[in-house]
């Protein structure tokens, strides 16, 4: 990726083992990447095991793919729609996320799986931990497209106090470490339009499942 292409890349540490990467990812090539995958293994909305339905849609690269169904929360293989393997995690995603995981202090991040998030106007994520990857010493590098959304970013506790920080396109979050179990979520999306993703935000999340 270009050094500073348009001059706003900016880091904001976010206490220890956390930080957003400001600006960090602004190509639309990054765009066209998602639909490609959304092309191979579409954009999907799952179940809870209690039976729910998950308001975001998901889809999955890498050799490793988080789904959610009665059975659990866990990372499969294969995509369970398709019966194939997840789409390749492009190498311009993979460099991408060891690229910011080693700005923010975690050098060796090599990410096996890529949960691909796509939120409309009203929908959100409530607060959660990532706890369902094997290896919890690898960080979790988190990136924005699209229309912009409220991330809240809290402490290992459930309790502990949430931050909200605004995150617009091309933003990046990356967090391990001390703060790999702290608890996170996106307040209800506001309604707008992207040039790049129409009435839409995508957010992907490197792991490192197993
Ligand atoms: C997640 O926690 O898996 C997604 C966070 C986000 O959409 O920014
Ligand atoms: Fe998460």
């Amino acid at each position: 990726m270009e050094p500073d292409l348009f001059g706003t890349r900016r880091d904001e540490p976010l206490g220890p083992g956390a930080m957003i990467l400001r600006g960090f990812a602004p190509d639309p090539a990054m765009v066209e990447e998602v639909a490609h995958i959304a092309g191979i293994s579409p954009f999907r909305q799952m179940q809870t095991p209690g039976g729910r339905t998950i308001g975001v849609e998901m889809t999955n690269c890498g050799a490793l793919g988080w789904v959610s169904d009665r059975r659990g929360y866990r990372y499969e293989p294969l995509d369970p729609l398709t019966g194939r393997p997840w789409p390749e995690m492009p190498q311009r995603f993979r460099q991408l996320a060891q690229e910011a995981a080693a700005r923010a202090g975690f050098p060796d991040f090599r990410p096996d799986a890529c949960l691909v998030n796509r939120y409309v106007p009203g929908v959100k994520m409530g607060l959660h931990q990532d706890r369902d990857e094997a290896d919890l010493d690898a960080p979790i590098v988190s990136v924005s497209l699209g229309l912009p959304a409220t991330f809240q970013f809290g402490g290992p506790r459930r309790g502990d106090p949430v931050a909200k920080h605004a995150l617009t396109h091309g933003d990046l979050v990356v967090w391990g470490g001390p703060a790999r179990l702290n608890w996170h979520g996106i307040l209800t999306l506001k309604p707008g339009e992207h040039p790049l993703t129409g009435a839409a935000r995508i957010n992907l999340t490197f792991r490192r499942a197993r």
